[in-house]
Order: C-alpha cells, then sequence, then structure tokens
C-alpha cells in the first residue's frame, strides 16, 4: 500500500482494517479462480467495502465527506491489488509453460537408420552411367530363357562343343527352359524386336552351377550390343577404352587378346592395366600388370542370320562383363561371396 493512503487511512480505522483484510487475501490467492474469489469477496456488492460506501449517504454531514472520500480510495487501492496480483499470476503462468515446454532445438535429432545400395547394385548403376553417357540404352530380359535364345540363336547349336562351357540350370519338366547363363539371350530378343543401329546394354542375373571364392550360382553381368552401318573392332576397342578409364582411371590401358566365342567371330578377351601397380606387376595381377574384365567380339555374321539382319548391310560388336568381378577389382575384394553373405560389416564399407 502505498504510504499515502496508509496515512489518510489511519483517519478511519474501519476502512483501514477492510483494506488490510482484501489486501492480505489478494496477495495470497494462488490461482485466478482464488483471485476471482477474493475479488467477489472484497468488492462484491455484499462486501463490506460496498455496504460501508452505500451507508455513507446516510451519514452525518460531518462524517459523511471524509468517509466518502477514503471509501472511494480504499475501493480504487483494492481494485489496484487485484489487478497487480492478476498480472503477476498471469505472468507466473507463463513463465511456468515456457519452462515446461521449453525445446532445446540444439540437441542431436533422433538417429534415423539410413540404407545404402549394395555395391552390387552401387556398381550396376555406374556401368549404366557410363554407357548411357556413351549414347546406350538400357534393355532387359527374362530370367527364365529358352534354349533357342540362350544357345541356339547364339550360334551354339545342340550338340556344340560350347555348350558344355556352361553348366546349366535346367527347369524340371520343361524341357526348353533353363535360367539364363548370361545375358547375351537378350541381344536376340533386342534384335528381333528392332531395326539397326542398335546400342544397348542389358543389366541382369545370371545363373550357373558354379561355388568357389570366385564363382557364385547366382551373379552378375552387363551385356553390351552395338549395331550399324561400317562398326570395326577399333569401334570396339575405343569404347571399351573409354569404359576402363570411366570406370577404373584416367590412367588405364586395355588389350585385347585373341578368345573364343560362338557368337562373335572374331573374339577377344579384355584386360586393364592393374590399378593396384599401374602395370607395374603385383600380386593381384599376378606379375603380368593386366586384369581380365570381360569378353567381347564382333558379332558373328551367322548370329545376324537368326534375326534377319542384312550382314551385308551392318556389322556390329558385342561384349559381356561380370559385375562382381568390376567390383571386386575396384575395391579390392577378395572372396565374391561375401557380396551375398549379408554381413553388414561387409556391406557398410561401401
Ligand atoms: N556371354 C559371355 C559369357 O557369359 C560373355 C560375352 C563374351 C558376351 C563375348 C558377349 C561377347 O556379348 O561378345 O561368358
Amino acid at each position: 500500500m502505498d504510504f499515502d493512503l496508509k496515512k489518510q487511512l489511519q483517519r478511519h480505522p474501519g476502512l483501514a482494517a477492510i483494506y488490510e483484510k482484501a489486501a492480505a487475501d489478494i496477495a495470497a490467492a494462488e490461482t485466478e479462480a482464488a483471485l476471482e474469489a477474493a475479488r467477489v469477496r472484497h468488492l462484491g456488492r455484499k462486501s463490506e467495502l460496498s455496504r460501508m460506501l452505500r451507508a455513507i449517504p446516510g451519514m452525518s454531514p460531518s462524517e459523511r465527506p471524509l468517509a466518502g472520500k477514503l471509501g472511494n480510495q480504499a475501493r480504487a487501492a483494492v481494485e489496484q491489488a487485484l489487478a497487480g496480483r492478476r498480472q503477476a499470476l498471469e505472468s507466473e503462468a507463463l513463465d511456468r509453460r515456457l519452462a515446461e515446454e521449453r525445446v532445446d532445438i540444439t540437441l542431436p535429432g533422433e538417429p534415423f537408420p539410413n540404407g545404402r545400395l549394395h555395391l552390387i547394385t552401387q556398381t550396376l548403376w555406374e556401368i549404366e552411367d557410363i554407357f548411357t553417357g556413351l549414347g546406350y540404352r538400357i534393355a532387359e530380359g527374362p530370367e527364365i530363357e529358352t534354349d533357342y535364345y540362350n544357345f541356339t540363336a547364339l550360334n551354339t547349336p545342340e550338340g556344340h562343343p560350347a555348350r558344355s562351357l556352361h553348366d546349366t540350370f535346367f527347369i524340371e519338366g520343361e524341357a526348353e527352359a533353363l535360367l539364363r547363363t548370361h545375358t547375351s539371350p537378350v541381344q536376340i530378343r533386342v534384335m528381333e524386336k528392332e531395326d539397326p543401329p542398335v546400342y544397348v546394354i542389358i543389366p541382369g542375373r545370371v545363373y550357373r552351377r558354379d561355388s568357389d571364392a570366385t564363382h557364385t550360382p547366382m551373379f552378375h553381368q552387363v551385356e553390351g550390343l552395338a549395331v550399324d552401318e561400317r562398326i570395326t573392332m577399333a569401334d570396339l576397342k575405343g569404347t571399351l577404352e573409354a569404359f576402363a578409364k570411366a570406370m577404373f582411371g584416367a590412367e588405364r590401358q586395355i588389350r585385347l587378346r585373341p578368345h573364343y566365342f560362338p557368337f562373335t567371330e572374331p573374339s577377344v578377351e579384355v584386360d586393364v592395366s592393374c590399378m593396384i601397380c599401374g602395370g607395374e606387376g603385383c600380386r593381384s595381377c599376378k606379375q603380368s600388370g593386366w586384369l581380365e574384365i570381360l569378353g567381347a567380339g564382333l558379332v558373328d555374321p551367322n548370329v545376324f542370320g537368326f534375326v534377319n539382319y542384312e550382314p551385308d548391310e551392318v556389322t556390329g560388336f558385342a561384349f559381356g562383363m561380370g559385375v562382381e568381378r568390376i567390383a571386386m577389382l575396384k575395391h579390392g575384394v577378395t572372396d565374391l561371396r561375401m557380396f551375398y553373405d549379408n554381413d553388414l560389416r561387409f556391406i557398410k564399407q561401401f
């Protein structure tokens, strides 16, 4: 209470007592509801103060002016005390909310487990990127193939010695059906549907009855096929050199070694200069300085015969690479089976 009012009220002990009681009650109110109850109690129609103010007109002319003046001052002071307490309660409530609802935006977020692409998928995408950059389209074909597409149309007739190169999974009760042993049959499927020029790569899974440190029964290949007018061995070499440099580094060289595949003539195996020793010779390249990465050749005219392409009008090259082998060479993986053991300690490294 301000000092002035206190002094004034001393002249009216009854009012002073009313005021003191109201002020103490208001100060003790801990909630908005308690404060409202105190307001009704001390300023309401039935309050002591209101009754006293209502009695003023009946007072004697000598008492009246002082009682009126002090009564009104006391009421104003109680109202002020109410307003002050209300403000204090509101700001306490706000402080409490601010403290309770506080969010520390500097805390690290909840860790969100992040998956990643398998190294084989990453390698496949990388190979696809390189060839689509050279203008190739991506084509795909079925993993369950017929004998015709997997062998016959690839210039590998029944009884041809090359058929024994592939230890094939056949499908029980289906004389013609097998799991494709390479992506080459999709060459035939593409050429059956499309006229030249054709520039495609064919990624996919293939199956062979092999299992050791460098073979799994399922693995991935990327096939390539380019058919156009006057395609030569030089186009093949330039294309594969561009691929090897993009995949393994700009310093890489390639070399072609004569080989045999039924569906290409001439055929080659392609080596890339060793990315570990730079071609000097080391354990990885068995001191040769070279690592084999794929098979290739010029499309055999007999294959064009199966798809009604004119061998007099077009020539082409084809190649096929093992994706696991490329990934092993690039990342120094020593056992191919690790790709499929699904040991996270291995998978997470890439
Ligand atoms: N299909 C062969 C294999 O799986 C790889 C291959 C060699 C594909 C030469 C070709 C090629 O297209 O021209 O061993």
